[in-house]
């Protein structure tokens, strides 16, 4: 394993591989590697030739008001992790190898974006797209490995690949939890064990979710009202959004058939946490009854 900060040095040994045919994955990260990262690091190996993970604290991405310069950082760790799980290749840029004085070129997808997260943390997604638009340029994978448990940011991700027209694969593996159900998270490293604990209640407000669903509940506002109730019992949480999405437009839905998100967006005491669950409501023809469901109006 190599860990490079150069990029015409990336790009060189990447240039090499590509001639004798071999496929590359990619797996960018922030650092602070978890199981979750490592999940996406094992599917890469499986699949490909070559690994190469990204470790990189974007600070594009992060607000004026944001954890960017407290984020955690532990360089020696996840080089120790990667080389145990066969990475070839760490990309470690400084900053300014990635935004060289003067940088004033950015990528912003315009839809996707609006939704959920983007809503809370404006520029936010611009940074994440600018960022993985030159690490895509830089690395030149074949296939490139993103987490569900930000499932805003990979559908965002497949968006830019298509829009743009990377001839790159994106894969997205499910999300990583604890014992508790706790999404693994590299701001968890914030929380003491008990305030871990007491964040598993995203968790547990997504599996009442589920439950709700499952029992045929369609009305998004009392499902909604059900999870905030599990996440305001907890003490020092605050619910920044609980939303059902439409799973492939992420525009809020009147009632809950199909393929629906769930997400959340959660603060234990001030570390923001995302969560999220895939739900299929149950598909009827026949009318929904809830009141709130603009299908009832139209009668279709
Ligand atoms: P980071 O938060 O480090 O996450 C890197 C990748 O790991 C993302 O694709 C994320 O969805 C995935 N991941 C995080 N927690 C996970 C879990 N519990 N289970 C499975 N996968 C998980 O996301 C970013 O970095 C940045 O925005 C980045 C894409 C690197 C751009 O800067």
């Amino acid at each position: 394993m190599i860990t490079v900060k150069d990029t015409r040095k990336v790009k060189k040994i990447i240039g090499a591989l590509k001639k004798k045919s071999k496929i590359i994955g990619f797996v960018p990260t922030m650092g602070a590697l978890h199981p979750g990262h490592l999940s996406l690091v094992r599917e890469a190996k499986k699949r490909c030739d070559f690994v190469v993970v990204s470790i990189f604290i974007n600070p594009l991405q992060f607000g004026p008001k944001e954890d960017f310069s407290l984020y955690p950082r532990d360089f020696k760790s996840d080089e120790k992790l990667l080389k145990s799980e066969g990475v070839d290749l760490i990309f470690y840029p400084d900053r300014r190898n990635i935004y060289k004085k003067g940088f004033s070129t950015f990528i912003e997808e315009k839809h996707l974006s609006r939704f959920l997260c983007g809503q809370f943390r404006p520029g936010h997604f611009k940074g994440v797209c600018t960022v993985l638009v030159k690490l895509f340029n830089i690395v030149n994978p074949d296939m490139a490995y993103f987490g569900s448990k930000d499932y805003q940011q990979a559908q965002i991700v497949k968006k830019i690949v298509d829009d743009l027209d990377f001839s790159l694969k994106v894969k997205v593996l499910p999300t990583i939890r604890e014992r508790s159900g706790l999404a693994m998270s590299s701001r968890n490293a914030y929380l003491s064990e008990k305030e871990k604990e007491g964040a598993g209640c995203l968790y547990r407000a997504l599996l009442m979710a589920k439950k709700m669903v499952e029992a045929g509940e369609s009305a998004p506002s009392k499902i909604i009202a059900a999870m905030r109730g599990i996440i305001l019992s907890e003490k020092h949480s605050k619910v920044d959004y609980a939303k059902i999405v439409d799973a492939q437009t992420l525009e809020d839905v009147s009632c809950v058939k199909g393929k629906v998100l769930v997400a959340l967006a959660v603060y234990v005491k001030k570390v923001r946490l995302i969560d999220n669950i895939i739900l299929r409501g149950k598909k009827t023809n026949a009318r929904c009854l809830h009141s709130g469901c603009r299908r009832q109006k139209g009668g279709k």
